[in-house]
């Protein structure tokens, strides 16, 4: 999955502060498949959307598809260990807890609403309302596979001063 510079730069431009923010790089303590962090796997997810609009050459709202993306497993818990406080049947749950943990961050364009909450489909059956919302439940869904059967994904992502800071 090869991005050019301009695309790379690009990707970078926009995903840089929600991905270097404190609060969303909490998903960083949490598993998502394997050994790829929920955080990881939300980058993996955004870059492998935003290359697929590029290279299908789609018209989409760059912004909130990779913002959207970022966001769509916002959940914040491991979903691997089980807790009574929470609901059961995480997958068709958890869509909800990252919408209302982004929204708490951030006033949410409708597509990015959209793809956090719909990211899920066809298991959660109320069908993506915009080409975003396709792309993201797509990436989401070819992300997982590589991840459970730890096929090869891009290793290095985007890293911030800070977070070299904080988590190297
Ligand atoms: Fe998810
Ligand atoms: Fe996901």
């Amino acid at each position: 999955m090869n991005l050019s510079l301009n695309d790379h730069d690009r990707f970078n431009e926009i995903i840089s502060e929600i991905a270097s923010r404190v609060e969303v790089m909490e998903m960083k303590k949490y598993i998502q498949h394997g050994e790829m962090t929920t955080y990881d796997h939300c980058l993996l997810v955004a870059r492998r959307s935003f290359f697929l609009a590029r290279k299908l050459r789609l018209r989409v709202d760059e912004r909130s598809l990779i913002r959207g993306a970022m966001l769509h497993d916002f959940y914040l818990y491991d979903w691997h260990v089980r807790d009574d406080g929470r609901k059961r049947f995480h997958g068709f749950h958890h869509a909800k807890t990252a919408l209302f943990n982004a929204q708490k961050l951030y006033d949410l364009s409708a597509i990015e609403k959209d793809i956090i909450m719909k990211h899920m489909w066809p298991m959660n059956i109320r069908f993506p309302k915009y080409r975003e919302s396709y792309l993201v439940t797509l990436s989401d869904k070819i992300c997982s596979v590589m991840e459970i059967l730890k096929m090869e994904q891009e290793k290095v992502l985007w890293k911030s001063e800070s977070q070299n800071e904080e988590y190297d």
